[in-house]
């Protein structure tokens, strides 16, 4: 029997690695929420909107079409209109400006929505940092992950050296953060650990340390449901 996954948290903890890594094991579909807020930021940047204005991006909402795509060589990534942007969405300029676009309620509400019918037929792990508390409250097994802010700036510093990306140590850190920040603290569904959360903290553990504790729980979660 299948069950959903949601895994929510800070930013740069790895949710992503762990996500990808249970679908894998359990032959579930990997869903990166996060990517579809970076793909709604990159649309406003390419059009130069202003963005002290919400009004502009919620009028560029029913032109924007999101979609994951899984390559031949297996790799998946987000379309934009078609395009593939899975590179492009991960730039400094977008991380800049994507905490301010998920805080607008219209750009949440039109993800959120997409996103609980690519799970309405479970088998699906997604990450980001509402998917507990409002696209799938429901979810059999729920997971916050954390880790210390010097190992989450030194983790995503080294995958942007490694993929040539300009940027600091400090300038990851104070990106992050401050998305963190602004995640937890605004008003439409921020990000929330309530209590039938299991916490993974992974400043200690290898990723398969990880998929082990995390493969554990969803032994448990579905044990539970039988
Ligand atoms: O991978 P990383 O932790 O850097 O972040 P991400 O998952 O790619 O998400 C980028 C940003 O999108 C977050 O900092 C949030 O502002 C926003 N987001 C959100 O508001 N709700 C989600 N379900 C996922 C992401």
């Amino acid at each position: 029997m299948n069950i959903n996954i949601a895994i929510d948290g800070y930013s740069s903890c790895g949710k992503g690695t762990l996500a990808k890594a249970l679908a894998k094991e359990l032959q579930y579909r990997f869903i990166d929420s996060g990517a579809m807020y970076r793909g709604v930021t990159l649309a406003a940047l390419r059009k130069g909107l202003n963005f002290s204005m919400s009004e502009d991006l919620i009028g560029i909402l029913e032109e924007i079409h999101l979609d994951f795509e899984t390559k031949a060589d297996g790799s998946n990534g987000l379309l934009l209109n078609g395009e593939w942007v899975e590179e492009e969405i991960r730039l400094p300029n977008v991380a800049a400006h994507v905490s301010w676009v998920a805080s607008i309620p219209q750009v949440r509400e039109q993800l959120v929505s997409q996103q609980q019918s690519i799970g309405a037929s479970k088998g699906v792990v997604m990450d980001g940092r509402d998917i507990g508390t409002v696209v799938f409250p429901q979810a059999e097994l729920k997971i916050f992950m954390t880790a210390r802010p010097e190992i989450r700036a030194q983790r995503r510093f080294q995958e942007s050296q490694q993929k040539g990306i300009e940027v600091s140590y400090e300038e990851v850190l104070a990106n992050l953060q401050e998305r963190d920040r602004i995640d937890s603290s605004r008003d439409h569904s921020p990000l929330t650990l309530t209590d039938d959360y299991r916490v993974l903290d992974n400043s200690d553990l290898t990723p398969d340390e990880q998929l082990a504790l995390a493969l554990s729980w969803v032994q448990e979660a579905k044990a539970s449901i039988r």
